[in-house]
């Protein structure tokens, strides 16, 4: 593995979720082979489980983990090709990563798209242009339309849980919020369900709230929350702001909160969320607080998801 930007720079989902897995098990089994290597952690935007699951999966690896919080303490990025920089930003990314590159054999980012224009953030041009520069392997920590470390968890966290014999059947609900929020969780999720291929999945939202199909060609589509819920074995619970009317908050129904009698329609379904999760908005405390609720564990694999794809990278330095 050069990178790890989307589900397509992956062989084998089920090997990696098997790695993940065996390091869970043994989480210093390859203790030495990051020994010398130094991974850099930039964040661009906040992040508490993405930012120390990885720390604490390098130094599983023993690797060197250093975070930089570019967004507070570094000069302002420009990204544009071509710009003239008489504005606020000091330092152009053509110039900033190739010296990052210098400094790390391994960068990690996380980015979150501004939801002004579809065009600019699914052109994910803040990723791209680390890959294009760092001359470094670049891992994902959420770009501007995917989440695959958060993504691989899932599918990890799913394989772990289920005991049934036929697939299970997995839906993802769009869910209310307050603010208005990026579609990468839901896309991401969508795009390694339908890679993986092992879960009946259904996906479900108000009209007007479609994700690009691009990712969920491989789910049904139900606009019916109740319907779409019926003997789901696992539910999948997000918000996401508009992909066609882009980044609008277009309606937001409180009866889309996931409560427990909408759980009752449900196979007892394990219940899931990527957090931060706004209770009693999202998802209510009763289910949250509930043996249903897979979040912390979900939570908690998220060091054996980066393990396995930073252990992945170094096989191939
Ligand atoms: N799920 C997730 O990415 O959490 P953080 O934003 O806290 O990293």
């Amino acid at each position: 593995m050069k990178n790890f930007i989307s589900v397509n720079d992956v062989d084998s989902i089920n090997a990696l979720v098997e790695q993940a897995l065996k390091y869970k098990a043994d989480p210093f089994a390859d203790k030495a082979r990051g020994a010398g290597k130094r991974i850099g952690l930039l964040f661009l935007n906040p992040s508490l489980r993405t930012r120390l699951s990885t720390q604490v999966a390098a130094a599983n690896l023993g690797m060197e983990a250093i975070v930089f919080n570019v967004d507070k303490e570094g000069w302002a990025l420009e990204f544009a090709e071509g710009a003239i920089m008489n504005g606020t930003t000091v330092e152009h990314v053509k110039d900033a990563a190739p010296v990052l590159g210098q400094y790390f054999d391994i960068l990690c980012i996380r980015t979150f798209p501004q939801l002004k224009s579809k065009e600019e953030d699914y052109a994910e041009t803040v990723i791209n242009q680390f890959v294009k520069y760092a001359g470094v392997p670049i891992v994902s920590l959420e770009s501007a339309t995917l989440h695959p470390l958060q993504s691989l968890t899932d599918v990890i966290t799913i394989k772990e849980t289920y005991s049934g014999t036929v697939k299970p059947k997995v839906v993802l609900t769009w869910a209310p919020h307050v603010k208005a929020l990026p579609q990468c969780v839901a896309n991401s999720f969508a795009q390694w369900v339908g890679t993986w291929g092992e879960a009946d999945f259904v996906v479900t939202h108000p009209e007007g709230y479609e994700l690009d199909e691009i990712f969920t060609e491989s789910a049904t589509i139900i606009t019916n929350q109740d319907e779409a819920l019926k003997n789901a074995d696992y539910v999948y619970v997000k918000n996401w702001s508009c992909y066609h009317d882009y980044g609008k908050i277009i309606s937001n129904d409180t009866d889309w909160m996931l409560t427990n009698a909408k759980l009752a329609l449900t196979n007892n379904a394990k219940v899931m969320h990527c957090l931060p999760v706004r209770r009693n908005v999202e998802l209510s405390d009763e289910v949250l607080d509930s043996s249903n609720s897979l979040v912390t564990k979900q939570a908690g694999n998220r060091v054996w998801a980066a393990q396995a794809v930073l252990s992945e990278i170094l096989k191939s330095m």
